[in-house]
This record gives structure tokens, C-alpha cells and sequence, in this order.
């Protein structure tokens, strides 16, 4: 096996730092993707496969009961929507995947293949959608339900909704455009057909009206971590972000989609499992901790972390005392995998108090502090460990600046291809091929 391994970016399009020393002078303009375009060719120039774009489409109160928590300190809140970013990021970079979320609970499928497919023809064939059921009654609330259905169920509707997209994407076979001049043919009429779907969930006449687009259908990224969540990943995954407490955590993980997707017949490494790492390097040991130190010391830094997490599972952390374990049994029909997660802390025993598990999320399943050096040498042995396939990198204590984009894009990542550990060139031109490529 090679030991090389794979390297996306995780990004929220929501305001970027706006009030540390690093803060860009123009990050009032951050609408406009320009900061996040600018990122998206530091990626490049990295060779990160690619960049992935989250998305929820609310504005939490679960936070205290207001939207206060969510709009103070921007967390999820404000956010632009990742398709429009996806096209310009496309656009200006050449060879970078670009992954966009998309909810199954809220697009018809219609709109969602139409729109995947004239994406990844922008891209040429670098454009993939984040699979998501959605996690939020108030995301429900925006599109005319009450709430959204069960956890399980979300599965059940998203595992019908990937075979009425796929039938959709199969629509035209991928020679349907012929132009020919001589029958004055553009298309190819016999080779377009309709699909007829009536499922549980969904109807659909069919055909697509665009042209096959260069992946035919985008890259599938999926982030399911529930047994139903995993269940239904590994039957549709290209990738999966993940989060893993820990090599052994990430291990377990990787090892039993592997067996999931052998078991239904999939070649195990059709799908690259990228876990989410939250590195900090510097040019000493002590001053990467000591910028830890100081962000875990931010005023507010405690509140973020609880609206962050009241905004994925609706449960309101603020009623819970902060320096108490958690009560036993939690659970949510949200995010259940990020549920337990958060609640395993760094993985060693426990019981912890709130603001231990909030202290401890730093390390988002590996505690990667230190200079590129020692940080790129402990990422190739978790990754030798875990059997691949490469990390999902995604800033500590969210907002993003350039000063911590270079100290990855041009600080760890040259430290971890001297190492051989990550590419330095694209050789392929879709994302599937990049992601197959090793
Ligand atoms: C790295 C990562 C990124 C995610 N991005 C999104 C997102 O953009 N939108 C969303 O609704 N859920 C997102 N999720 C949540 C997942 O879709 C999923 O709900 C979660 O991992 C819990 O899995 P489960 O639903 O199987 O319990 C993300 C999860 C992870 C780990």
C-alpha cells in the first residue's frame, strides 16, 4: 500500500476572523468568495484533493431558546449558500476538487441532479455534493414542515433519493450528443430516455434536461457516522469526512465501512475515508501550544463551542452546568454521530465536566500541535496505523484567516510531501480519478 495520503479542507461560508490580530483587512467583503477564492488556490498550489463546503439552512435558537448565541458570535450564522462559491471556486482554481452541501430533506431531486450535473460541467468534472439529510427542526420550518422526520427514516428517504438522482444522472447515455451536421442531429433522441420513478418518497418523470457532464455524476461525499448513517455511506460514498476519537476511533471506522462495502460488493478503495484533524504548527513546540493555550483562553471561546454544538444536536447546552459531567443518556434526532462524539472528548476516561469536553474538542481525534516537522511525522504514523486515507483539515476554534491557511498550505504541507506523505501534482483531471488515484 502506498503510504501517501489524501488531504481535503473544510470550510463554512460564513464570516471569516474578523476581530483577532489576524483578521484580513478586507474581511467585511467576504461575501463576495474573494477571501475564500484566494484560499482555494493556497489548496491548489498544496495539492489538496479538495475543499469541501458545509452547509444548514437556519439560523439556530436552540442555544438558550434565541438566536443570540448563533448571531453574536457567528457561529453557522451568518452563512451564504455553498453552490454559487462552489462555481466560482471552480472557476478560478484548475485542478482542486470543489464539494458543496446539499440536503436530501429540502431539494427536489429534480433541481438537485439538474444542478450537480451543470456544476460539475463548470468544474470539468471536479464538482461534489456533501450528502446530507439535515439535522434541524428549524431548518425543516423553512421549507413548510413542522419537523424533520425521524433519524433513521432521513436514511431511509436519503437511500430512495440516491437511486431516483443516480436514474436522473442515467438519463442520457453519455454519447447522446452527437452533432452531426449531415442529419442536422444534436442529441441523439434514442439515447435520452425518461426514468418513470414512483417510489415511496418520490416521483420523477425524467430525463434530465442537461448534457452528461464530464464525472456523469458528481463525486459522493457523505459524513453518516450513526450504523444507519454508515450503512448508507458506504453504499453511496466516494469519500467520507469523519470523525474518529483517536487512532484506535478512527480505525474501528474506517475498517468497518471497508468490511460494510466489501460485504455489498464495492471495492473497499472506491471510498477514502478523510478524518477531521485540527493541526496547529509553528516554529517551535512551545509557541504551536502557546497559540492553542491562548484560543482556548478567548473570552467567548466556551459559548461558541455550546452554540456550535446546541446548533447541530438542538439540545440547549446552556442549561447544563459547566463544571458537571453531562447527564447520562443523552441524545438527539440530529446529529447523533456528532452527539457521541463530542461526548467521548479526546477519548481518554472519564467522567469529564462540559468545559473539559469543550477544551478537548481541540483535538478533534488527534492532538496535532507542534512544528511541521513533528506534526507531519505524527499524521504519517496515525495514518500508517489507521490504514489511510488521508485527513479533512479543519481550523481550530473555526474562523478562518490567511495566517492559518499558510501555516498549513505552506508550512505542514511542504514538511509532509518532503516526507512523501502527501502528492505535489495532480496527475488526474476529475475528483473521483484524484481521490482513486492512490
Ligand atoms: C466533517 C463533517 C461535516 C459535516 N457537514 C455537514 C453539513 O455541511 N451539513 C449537515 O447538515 N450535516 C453535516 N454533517 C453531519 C453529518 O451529515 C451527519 O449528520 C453527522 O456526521 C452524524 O451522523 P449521523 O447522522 O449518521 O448520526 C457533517 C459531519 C461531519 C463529521
Amino acid at each position: 500500500m502506498s503510504k501517501k495520503f489524501h488531504l481535503g479542507w473544510f470550510m463554512n461560508f460564513t464570516p471569516p476572523d474578523w476581530e483577532t490580530d489576524w483578521a484580513s483587512p478586507d474581511v467585511r467583503n467576504w461575501p463576495t468568495g474573494d477571501f475564500y477564492v484566494d484560499m482555494a488556490r493556497n489548496l491548489e498550489r498544496a495539492c489538496f484533493d479538495y475543499i469541501m463546503i458545509e452547509d444548514t439552512v437556519m439560523v439556530a435558537d436552540a442555544y438558550g431558546g434565541t438566536m443570540e448565541g448563533s448571531l453574536k458570535n457567528s457561529v453557522f450564522a451568518p452563512k451564504q449558500d455553498p453552490v454559487p462559491l462552489a462555481v466560482l471556486l471552480a472557476a478560478k482554481t484548475k485542478k482542486l476538487g470543489v464539494v458543496a452541501t446539499m440536503s436530501t430533506s429540502f431539494y427536489p431531486p429534480y433541481l438537485l441532479a439538474r444542478l450537480c450535473s451543470t456544476v460539475d460541467s463548470i468544474a470539468e468534472g471536479r464538482f461534489g455534493w456533501n450528502i446530507v439529510g439535515s439535522a434541524e427542526d428549524r431548518a425543516a420550518q423553512n421549507f413548510g414542515m413542522d419537523a424533520l422526520a425521524e433519524h433513521d427514516d432521513r436514511y431511509a428517504i436519503a437511500d430512495e433519493y440516491f437511486e431516483v438522482v443516480n436514474k436522473l444522472w442515467d438519463s442520457w447515455a453519455a454519447d447522446a450528443v452527437v452533432m452531426d451536421r449531415e442529419t442536422h442531429t444534436y442529441a441523439d433522441y434514442t439515447k435520452v430516455h425518461t426514468i418513470d420513478f414512483e417510489g415511496k418518497y418520490f416521483k420523477s418523470r425524467g430525463p434530465l434536461n442537461t448534457v452528461p457532464s464530464p464525472q456523469h455524476r458528481p463525486t459522493f461525499v457523505q459524513a453518516g457516522a450513526s450504523p444507519r448513517g454508515r450503512a448508507f455511506a458506504s453504499r453511496a460514498a466516494d469519500s467520507i469526512i469523519a470523525v474518529g476519537t483517536g487512532v484506535e476511533g478512527m480505525k474501528e471506522y474506517r475498517d468497518d465501512i471497508r468490511a460494510r462495502m466489501t460485504e455489498i460488493g464495492r471495492n473497499p478503495d472506491d471510498c477514502k475515508l478523510l478524518f477531521v484533524v485540527s493541526p496547529t504548527v509553528a516554529a517551535t513546540e512551545s509557541e504551536a501550544r502557546e497559540t492553542v493555550a491562548r484560543m482556548l483562553e478567548t473570552p467567548g471561546y466556551v459559548e461558541k463551542a455550546l452554540v456550535g454544538i446546541s446548533s447541530n444536536t438542538e439540545i440547549d447546552f446552556s442549561t447544563f452546568p459547566l463544571d458537571e459531567p453531562l447527564p447520562e443518556g443523552l441524545t438527539t434526532n440530529g446529529e447523533r454521530g456528532s452527539l457521541e462524539h463530542f461526548m467521548r472528548g479526546d477519548g481518554s476516561p472519564g467522567p469529564k465536566t462540559l468545559r473539559q469536553l469543550v477544551m478537548e474538542r481541540t483535538k478533534r481525534g488527534l492532538e496535532l500541535v507542534g512544528t511541521p516537522e513533528q506534526v507531519a511525522r505524527k499524521m504519517g504514523e496515525a495514518m500508517e496505523e489507521v490504514g489511510g486515507d488521508g485527513f479533512l483539515i479543519a481550523k481550530p476554534g473555526w474562523d478562518l484567516n490567511r495566517q492559518y491557511i499558510s501555516s498549513i498550505t505552506d508550512g505542514l504541507v511542504p514538511e509532509l510531501q518532503r516526507q512523501g506523505l502527501t502528492r505535489t501534482e495532480y496527475t488526474k483531471s476529475t475528483l473521483r480519478e484524484t481521490l482513486r488515484e492512490f
